[in-house]
């Protein structure tokens, strides 16, 4: 039988959660991610403590965590970058392999995407390593596709990054329906 998968935002007193999730990812799959496992394994357990309590209670940026049978088992950041254009991000996804191709990261975006369009956002974006191809089937099965956006990766500087969006549903679409 399948696991059952629930994500919920991450609580204020989850730093140690956060830090194994996101060390757990780096050590797993760090080609998908910005930061190395050495940055988050020199990093206090201060700084994932405070991490998330910002996460929990921030309206620009959090984490939603993925549980299979309570125990966590996937990761993602949701965020509005810090810039007039203001665009809706979701980063840092994973979810462990004993859990993959069972739609825990569908939910996982989905939550993320859910609470970006709550504040306010019509568009969803995320930077997704060229080679990454796995991730980017996923991205483009979910209804992502390219913005024409591609830049160096700021780590590795000879790979690239594509930037996708996925628009976000508007309201008018059931007056639309309701119209007939
Ligand atoms: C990408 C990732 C989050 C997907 O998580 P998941 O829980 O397996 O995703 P879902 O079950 O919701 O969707 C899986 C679908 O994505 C696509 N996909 C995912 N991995 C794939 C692979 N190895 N080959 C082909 N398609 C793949 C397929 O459409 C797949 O559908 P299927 O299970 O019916 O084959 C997971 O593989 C992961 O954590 N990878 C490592 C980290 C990473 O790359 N993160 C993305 C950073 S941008």
């Amino acid at each position: 039988m399948s696991p059952s998968l629930t994500v919920r935002r991450i609580a204020a007193d989850q730093g140690a959660v956060f830090r194994e999730l996101r060390t757990a990812s780096l050590r797993e799959a760090p080609y998908a991610f910005g930061e190395t496992l050495e940055e988050a394994l020199s990093a206090d357990a201060s700084t994932f403590e405070a991490t998330a309590a910002r996460h929990a209670a921030s309206a620009a940026s959090t984490s939603f965590i993925l549980y299979t049978e309570g125990h966590p088992a996937g990761l993602i950041g949701a965020c509005f970058e810090d810039a007039p254009s203001h665009r809706a991000f979701v980063s840092e996804l994973w979810v462990a392999p004993a859990v993959r191709h069972l739609r825990g990261g569908e939910l996982l975006v989905n939550t993320a995407s859910d609470w970006l369009a709550a504040a306010g956002a019509t568009e969803i974006y995320a930077w997704i390593a060229d080679e990454n191809r796995n991730a980017m089937r996923f991205y483009e099965r979910l209804g992502f596709g390219p913005t024409g956006e591609h830049e160096r990766i700021p780590r590795a500087p000879d790979q690239f990054q594509t930037l996708l969006v996925r628009h976000v549903p508007q309201a008018a679409s059931s007056d639309d329906s309701a119209r007939g």
